[in-house]
């Protein structure tokens, strides 16, 4: 079934297969955490909080560890909003010990901090996005930042599909091995499409179906059922000859979704598209929303929810799962009226017993605002990487580490 080789060919060795006591460890980490806009303040910690068991394991076995991590866009230049301050307070005080943050990625100062720490104490560069060598993967500075060190680990999981000079360009240079972190995420999400219990729901939601072709392809080979609820189904339904008012379209991915759903039919995997929608006049959250079939929006109104059928067909289809990937909401759930397809749904795969595997990003979001997130199996810190993953690619952040 399906292209699920990769997630079996990552057999890869790990921060326990190496001896780092008394080493100096270059550790990639995604600190790509969101932050509020004006205060500055980190609004979500997961990503932070879930790199804690890899750095305590390298601090108590005698490892010095260099961690380092981009933070958005910065393109290349420093940029103060860009940088990894905030971080390395928050990751302090999770530790309970101070972190020794460098002004610099690979300047003076950073090189300095690195020559002099000792076994047990953890400095964090500065984002490795301030140079755009970063992002070119050059080799150059590749060698500088491996210079420091004398082990490579990966536990970035988030930004394991990026082949950067922190991703992967150092494990030219450098003994590489993945952290527990990263482990976690290729076993979990690995273990879902490689190995599922069946049957298999995949929930795929979202904006843009041009974003998901790959996964929905992809997902077509190995679940059981797909659902597709989101912005992304109108472009379904429109292909299809529905009325779908001023509702999300991708016109250009007509020949495909109709491609996608006689594969489904020839293979036998059940598509579930939102027979109902709630919609509204404008991308907002004013106004009365109007109950629609989703196929019959009127002009002038845009879907922002599915309705309470499509709750309905969804939520049974989850009560019996054995194993669900989720990936991307129902509606704007950021609107208060557009939020129920999306809670409901979360709260489904919260009581359906099932193996579940929530996608990062959008999903990780609604299942942390609705309280869930104990009763999930595994939220991904990965937003592009998971779905890259779940399509079946190989990653070069993960493929670049030693072989078990
Ligand atoms: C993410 O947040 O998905 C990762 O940190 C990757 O960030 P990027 O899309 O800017 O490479």
């Amino acid at each position: 079934m399906g292209t699920t080789d990769n997630a079996m060919r990552y057999n890869k060795k790990s921060v326990t297969d190496v001896d780092v006591t008394g080493k100096k460890v270059l550790l990639r980490c995604d600190f790509n955490v969101p932050v509020d806009k004006v205060s500055g303040r980190i609004t979500d910690e997961g990503r932070i909080v879930a790199a804690l068991p890899t750095i305590n394991y390298l601090l108590d076995h005698g490892a010095a560890v260099i961690a380092c991590s981009h933070f958005g866009r910065p393109k290349g230049e420093f940029k103060p909003e860009f940088s990894l301050a905030h971080v390395a307070q928050c990751l302090s005080s999770h530790l309970g010990k101070p972190v020794q943050m460098a002004n610099d990625v690979i300047g003076s100062d950073a090189m300095a901090l690195a020559k002099h720490l000792q076994s047990g104490e953890i400095m964090l560069l500065e984002n490795t996005r301030f140079h755009k060598e970063e992002e070119q993967n050059d080799p150059e500075f590749a060698k500088k930042l491996a210079d420091m060190a004398d082990i490579y680990v990966s536990d970035a999981f988030g930004s394991v599909h990026r082949a950067h000079a922190s991703t992967e360009g150092v494990s030219h240079y450098l003994p590489a091995v993945s952290g527990f972190l990263l482990k976690k995420e290729l076993d979990n999400i690995g273990g879902a499409i490689s190995n599922p219990k069946r049957p298999l729901v995949a929930i795929l939601g979202g904006a843009k179906v041009s974003d998901k072709l790959g996964i929905i392809n992809n997902l077509l080979n190995i679940a059981d059922t797909l659902i597709i609820g989101g912005g992304m189904a109108y472009t379904f339904f429109k292909a299809q000859g529905g009325q779908i008012g001023n509702s999300l379209c991708e016109d250009s991915e007509f020949e495909n979704v109709k491609q996608m759903l006689q594969t489904a039919k020839d293979k036998g995997v059940k598509f579930l598209l939102p027979f109902d929608s709630l919609a509204g006049v404008s991308f907002s959250n004013d106004g009365d929303p109007l109950l629609v079939a989703s196929d019959s929006i009127p002009d002038g109104m845009m879907a922002l929810d599915i309705g309470p059928q499509a709750i309905k067909a969804f939520s049974d289809e989850i009560a019996n799962a054995g194993t669900i990937v989720w990936n991307g909401p129902m509606g704007v759930f950021e609107f208060s009226q557009y939020a129920e397809g999306t809670r409901a749904v979360a709260n489904a795969i919260a009581d359906s017993g099932a193996i579940s595997i929530i996608g990062g990003g959008d999903s990780a979001a609604a299942v942390r605002k609705f309280g869930l997130e104990d009763k999930i199996t595994h939220i991904s810190t990965g937003g592009g990487a998971s779905l890259e993953f779940m399509e079946g690619k190989m990653l070069p952040g993960i493929a670049c580490l030693l072989d078990a």
